[in-house]
């Protein structure tokens, strides 16, 4: 699949390089530099896909977060998952491969250009403790993402194996909506412990959240669980839980397909107002009920983790 402007139906004499923020050492590669390295459809079902060497012995757990469709809340699940994680205790990276709309950058309140290393790797940068790496860091934020595919599946490539994430336990990828490219490449470059899917409870979000599972089950990749967003409105005045949208959709989704259901975070404005400070609210007001919610979902993340022991006795679909 390749993306390209409209009208642009001409093949490019020479890919061009993605325009950076100026810095010397940070340039997202270009396809052509990749040697024959394509995604590959996924055709086969149950087939892990190929070309996964890099292994990042260092890092525990590779999750992925996912969801059917956008504006679900997938970057502030897991910009709070992930600081939940860290609080917990664990060290934790936030990878940032929303190449069509970085918001990491902006949900942890961090616009810097990351340092690099003498081995000539990205140094992560670190923000509520979380070590985090972004495209956004890398191309002008105004810039419109227009990404061919093969230099798509390069830059996810390039946030894994050139950054120094160092020893990790958890690093958290947070993916572009949908069931597209990048998941397929990012499958492609990592043997991934699992993947997590974010929903709302309406049907129209659960009917994207099969088309997710269906996604990931076509690439071998086990689905950890299912988290529920904006499921119930908590009165700030008086405590009492309104169910905006149908009641308990994640959880009957879930239960339908067999897998675990992480938890339901309410909708709440500071929830989101935090996102755009870049104080993500378990960071800024961790005693919250609205943080003890996204706690919950890390705690039965864990127990998922623990209980599964080894990567390979997670359900595979
Ligand atoms: N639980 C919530 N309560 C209130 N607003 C939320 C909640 N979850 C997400 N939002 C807001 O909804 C918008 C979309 O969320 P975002 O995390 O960017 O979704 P996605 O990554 O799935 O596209 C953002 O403005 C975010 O702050
Ligand atoms: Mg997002």
């Amino acid at each position: 699949m390749r993306f390209l402007k409209k009208g642009d139906d001409k093949k490019p004499k020479s890919e061009p390089e993605q325009e950076t923020k100026g810095h010397p050492d940070l340039k997202v590669i270009s396809g052509s530099q990749i040697s024959g390295q394509r995604p590959q459809q996924p055709t086969q079902p149950q087939q892990q896909p190929q070309q996964q060497n890099i292994t990042l012995p260092n890092i525990k757990y590779k999750i992925a977060v996912a969801s059917g469709k956008g504006g679900v809340g997938k970057s502030t699940v897991a910009t709070n998952l992930a600081i939940s994680l860290a609080n917990a205790g664990g060290a934790v990276g936030l990878m940032d491969a929303d190449a069509y709309g970085p918001s990491i950058p902006t949900m942890m309140g961090v616009q810097e250009q990351p340092k690099v290393s003498p081995a000539r790797k990205l140094i992560p940068l670190v923000r509520h403790n979380i070590k985090l790496m972004s495209i956004g860091f890398m191309v002008a934020e105004e810039q419109a993402m227009i990404w061919r595919g093969p230099m798509l599946h390069s830059s996810i490539r390039q946030l894994l194996s050139d950054v120094e994430w160092g020893e990790l336990e958890y690093l958290i990828i947070d993916l572009p909506p949908g069931t597209g490219d990048v998941a397929l490449s990012l499958t492609q470059a990592i043997p991934l412990t699992g993947a997590l899917i974010v929903t709302t409870p309406q049907d129209v979000a659960l009917a994207d959240v099969r088309r997710g599972v269906a996604m990931f089950e076509r690439l071998g990749v086990p689905i950890l669980g299912i988290i529920e967003n904006m499921s119930y409105f908590l009165c700030p005045h008086c405590n009492e839980k309104t169910e905006i949208f149908r009641k308990d959709g994640g959880k009957n989704t879930s239960e339908r397909f067999g897998v675990a259901f992480l938890g339901q975070i309410p909708l709440d404005a500071e929830v989101c107002t935090a996102g755009d400070i870049g104080v993500p609210i378990v960071a800024g007001h961790p005693e919250s009920p609205q943080s003890e919610a996204f706690g919950a979902v890390a705690q039965e993340l864990e127990s998922v983790l623990e209980e599964s022991g080894d990567d390979d006795e997670l359900t595979i679909l």
